[in-house]
Order: C-alpha cells, then structure tokens, then sequence
C-alpha cells in the first residue's frame, strides 16, 4: 500500500500549476450520457475517481476514448443504464449517473451508496427531487430503481438542504424533461456552473446556475459539444496552504481566484500575504507565526469543507485559539486525531474543533482516513520537524494527479514508497 515519506521544514518556492476540477469533470462526465452524439472534455484529471466514472459509463454501454487530458464519450447506446454496487461503493459520486440514465433512457438502477468516512451522505434528496420530476422510484436489494416509461415532466424543485450533486444529478435529468423546472435552494458551486455551461453548449436551456433558483426549458434532445472542464479550486487551495505552512514564496496558477475567496479572506486575516501574480494566479507568501483564525464551513461561496482539514493542519501552528466549525458534513474531523499525533492540540466537541496553537509539529506515522484528511496529513508532513509516513495515500490519489511529484517541483522532500 503507498506511502508517502516526507521531511519536513523545507519553504515551497517557485509555482504549481492546477488541473481540472474532480468535482466538475465527475458531472460532466455523466452528462455525456444525455446525448448519443460524442462529447469530448478536456482537462479531464486523472484521478481514480475518474477512472471509475469512466468504468461506470462503460457499464452503462457508453464508448470512451481516452487521451492525455481529454476524454471523448459516445453514449450511443446504453443497454446497461446501471451502477453496479462494486463500483458505486468506491465512489459516492456515482449517484451522478442517475437522472441522466432516467432522463435519457427512462429507467436506472443506481447501487445505494454505503456509509462514507465523513458521515452518512444518503442521497434521499437526489431521489425527492426525481420523484418530483415523475419518476416511480423503489428501493430494493439496495438499490435505486427508478423508471420514467412515459419520460420526465418538468417541475418545481425545492431541496430541504443545499446539495451539490443533488442539484447536479436533477438539473441533468430536467433538461430532458417535457416543460419547465424550477430548482429551488439549488447549490451555487463554480462546479454546478461548470455543468450549466457543458448543458448549454449541448443543446440544453438553463438559466441561473450560480444563483440558488435554476430554471431550465426541457428541449427533446441534446447533441454533442466539446468543453474544458474549469479548474480545480480545492487543489488551488490546498497549494496556497502548503506556500503558507512552510513558510515560503509559492505562485499557484492556472485557476479562478474568486473562486477560493473565502480562503484567501481567512489566510490574510490570520496574516499570510497573498497577492495577483498574473491571469488566474497568486502568489502565496508567510514569514512570521499566524494569528489563530476562525472559520464555519458553508455552501459556496461560504468556507469550502473540503478545504477544512487543510486549514485545520495550518492553524495548528498559529498564535492563540482557532475555533473550526464544520456544518457541512456531520464526521469530518478525522484528521484531527492524526495531527495530534504529530503534536498538534485540538479538542472536538460535537461539530466544532477547538485549536490551541502550538510552536512547532513533529513528524510521525500517520494514517489517512478520507481524501482532504490525507491532505491535511501531507501539509503538516512538509512543516514538521523530521520525517513523517502518511500511510493509505490511495485516498489522495482519488482527488490529487501526482500531489507528491508537484510538491516536489517547488522544493518540497517528498516521495512515494510503495
Ligand atoms: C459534493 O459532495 C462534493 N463531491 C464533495 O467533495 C463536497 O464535500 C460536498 O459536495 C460539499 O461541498 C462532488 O462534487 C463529487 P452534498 P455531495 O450533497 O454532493 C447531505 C471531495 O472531497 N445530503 O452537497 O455528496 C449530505 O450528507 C468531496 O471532493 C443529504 O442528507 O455533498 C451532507 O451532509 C467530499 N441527502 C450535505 O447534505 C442527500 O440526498 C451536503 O452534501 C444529499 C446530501
């Protein structure tokens, strides 16, 4: 099983450019399901994730095309319109594949997905807004079967709480559908535009993805496109953390600033230097200690809390007390265990991490328990004293191409041990 060594202590300089968005190329993916025509996206990230969205639209009978960075999907025919259990139990996301299999085929068999490291994560709200849309929805043998003989009849939509892919999932399923809808408390993440943009370009009518009220005129069919998928802001965030713990002079590039504006709001009050470097860069510098810094996770375009456990790894060394509070997902401290072991001092009291800033970390054997985690474990690696082993590095790769090899370009002392 991979590991990651790292010395720590080394102040990343230079720059590290940003791939495209996981969380915009897994939608985009399943859209490709919506038309028989192809569609190719570009900067399409070789994560694992992506590869087993791939394997899911292969199941369904899809054709796909692969190469360096771009992906051309021919969902000409989809004999199959399912997510197998063994695939969905890899990957949450897969549940992404479910309005567009009703919408475009008018069944889908979609594996319920099992329990996940940062909290239950049921898609209840995914199936109400389907069942809003018409479809006869049952669960059995632990799937979502859900069926549209007569095709989908557009709809008011209000979810009871915001969700990405909830939002996703019916906006893909509403573009097919016969009439209007209306998504009412929709998500307003760049990756729910991202997805807006790809329908449009495909024939679709949406207006208003990025506010939380999305109208869509259901059209009868959609035909091919090509897009580039936008990049990847928690990755861009996730490398303005890792300028700032260890203290250095890092440039990240590539993406859309405004995009990670809650972050950076947060880092300069806790007194890192963040300036423009240029069209969809910035440049990250931290000398002195931080100021301990609050933060609540939010819907965009609140605090992301996928970029919590990497705040959380940098405000460890802050002067003073830091209060976290994740209101997102219901067990997503589970780094803090870690990080204590490498000297940090954090207590968790039900949703909120309370943070006493200590002066330095030491490296350690550590273990990563989810994606961001191990993030988290990686950023604390490359400012403590001595060497740290983050071990399960298998949840990294599920969101990070090759995160040691671009931390290593900007002087960091990381490698990969199988
Ligand atoms: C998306 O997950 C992201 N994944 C997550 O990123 C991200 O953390 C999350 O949004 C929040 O921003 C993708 O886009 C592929 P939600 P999603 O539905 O859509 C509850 C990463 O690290 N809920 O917005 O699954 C849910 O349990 C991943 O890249 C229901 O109760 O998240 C959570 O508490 C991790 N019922 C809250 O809503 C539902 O039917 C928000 O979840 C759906 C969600």
């Amino acid at each position: 099983m991979d590991k990651f060594r790292i010395q720590g202590g080394v102040p990343l300089e230079g720059e590290i450019a940003v791939g495209g968005a996981k969380n915009s190329a897994l939608p985009a993916l399943a859209a490709c399901l919506l038309t028989s025509d192809p569609v190719t996206l570009r900067r399409i990230p070789p994560v694992r994730d992506i590869g087993t969205m791939q394997q899911l639209l292969q199941h369904a009978g899809a054709d796909l095309e692969v190469a360096d960075g771009s992906v051309t999907v021919r969902a000409a025919r989809l004999d199959h319109p399912e997510a197998p259990y063994d695939l969905v139990k890899t990957m949450r996301a897969s549940s992404l594949v479910l309005g567009p299999l009703v919408a475009r085929t008018g069944r889908a068999r979609v594996s319920m997905p099992g329990g996940c490291a940062i909290g239950a994560r049921p898609i209840n709200l995914h199936v109400a807004a389907l069942e809003q849309l018409g479809a006869e929805i049952q669960h059995s043998h632990g799937y979502v079967e859900a069926r549209a003989p007569h095709g989908l009849k557009g709809a008011l939509v209000h979810f009871d709480r915001i969700t990405v892919t909830g939002t996703e999932d019916v906006l893909m399923a509403a573009v097919l559908a016969e009439g209007e809808t209306v998504i009412h408390n929709a998500a307003r993440e760049p990756e729910v535009q991202d997805l807006a943009l790809l329908l449009n370009k495909m024939g679709a009518c949406v207006e208003g993805a990025g506010t939380s009220t999305i109208r869509v005129q259901g059209v009868a069919a959609l035909h091919g496109t090509e897009h580039t998928i936008i990049a990847d802001r928690i990755e861009a965030g996730t490398f303005l953390i890792a300028g700032a713990i260890t203290r250095g002079d890092l440039v990240v590039s590539g993406f859309v600033p405004e995009h990670v504006y809650a972050l950076t709001a947060k880092l300069r009050q806790a007194g890192v230097d963040i300036t423009a470097a240029g069209e969809g860069a910035l440049r990250v510098r931290a000398a002195s200690r931080l100021r301990a810094t609050d933060i609540t996770t939010e819907e965009f375009p609140g605090f992301a809390t996928d970029l919590q456990a990497q705040y959380m790894a940098l405000i460890t060394l802050a002067e003073g007390i830091s209060f976290i509070s994740e209101t997102i997902f219901e067990n997503r401290f589970m780094h803090t265990q870690e990080l204590a072991r490498m000297g940090a001092t954090i207590r968790v009291e039900g949703r909120q991490a309370i943070v006493a800033g200590v002066t330095e970390l030491t490296g350690a054997q550590v273990i990563a328990s989810d994606l961001r985690a191990s993030a988290s474990l990686v950023l604390a690696g490359l400012v403590a004293h001595g060497e740290t082993l983050v071990d399960r590095v298998y949840h990294i790769d599920r969101g990070y191409e090759k995160i040691e090899e671009k931390l290593a370009r900007a002087g960091a002392r990381i490698e990969r041990i199988i």
